[in-house]
């Protein structure tokens, strides 16, 4: 089931998102943690710091476990995601380094695939943030990828490749052409999710999720059958609703 709160601005989409997030902060004690990349929760992440500072809440015992990963980058690439989480988020909380899990995109891909979603298993997401692509994908599964998916890699689709190029000086030919992903299964097992998108090139991709066939198509649509998802949108991400 979707709740769907449209904001003026992406400081208010973020604020709005970190109401969730609070909640679930407040309320469940050293809940697990399912978090995501791209630009659209930078702001909340920016939220959660800030709550950090001025409350002292502290991440000590809460567990993480991110959506994705590239393969073929060094763990320390700037455009890893495991660099983007430390350089938006972990580095400002007081997470230990070993409770934070992002996929391996190195090495042995099925082999961490396999022990990936064998870790995640082992627990109850409580809130798992979710971005969604200008395809409809969410973390990296991509037009095509079965509702039934557990962690596994995919290859990214041309679309994806060129939004994200803007990460890796305008040039396609630098974005790694597959990804580590949490299957669609995995993240359908969270409590409860947060969506955030912002901008006239996601309206299609959301328009798809929310009123949309369910279809594998638009990876984002198996989130109808969720039962608890807040998608937190812009006007121009909302406008074709
Ligand atoms: C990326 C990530 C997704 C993200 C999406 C949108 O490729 N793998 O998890 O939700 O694309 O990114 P952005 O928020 O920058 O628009």
């Amino acid at each position: 089931m979707f709740k769907v709160i449209v904001k003026d601005n992406y400081d208010e989409v973020s604020a709005e998102a970190f109401k969730v997030m609070k909640e679930v902060l407040d309320t469940e004690e050293n809940p697990v943690l399912g978090l995501a990349t791209g630009s659209s929760p930078v702001g909340l992440y920016k939220e959660m710091i800030r709550d950090h500072k001025e409350t002292g809440r502290s991440y000590k015992n809460i567990l993480t476990f991110n959506l994705d990963e590239y393969v073929g980058l060094p763990r320390d690439h700037r455009e890893s995601y495991w660099t983007f989480m430390h350089q938006n988020l972990f580095n400002y909380i007081d997470i230990p380094d070993e409770n934070v899990h992002v996929p391996l995109g190195n090495g042995d891909i099925e082999e961490n695939c396999r022990a990936y979603e064998e870790e995640l298993k082992k627990h109850q997401v409580a809130i798992q943030v979710l971005g969604i692509g200008s395809d409809g994908h969410i973390a990296f599964n991509e037009p095509g990828c079965p509702f039934d998916s557990v962690t596994h890699e995919m290859p990214l689709t041309e679309q994806t490749r060129k939004d994200n190029a803007r990460f890796f000086d305008g040039d396609i030919n630098q974005v790694p052409v597959s990804a580590v992903t949490m299957g669609l299964a995995s993240i359908m097992r969270a409590k409860k999710i947060v969506l955030i998108a912002t901008g006239a090139n996601k309206a299609d991709a959301v328009y798809g999720m929310i009123k949309g066939e369910k279809t594998t198509d638009c990876p984002a649509s198996i989130l109808q059958d969720h039962p608890d998802v807040t998608v937190v949108l812009d006007q121009a991400a909302a406008a074709k609703l």
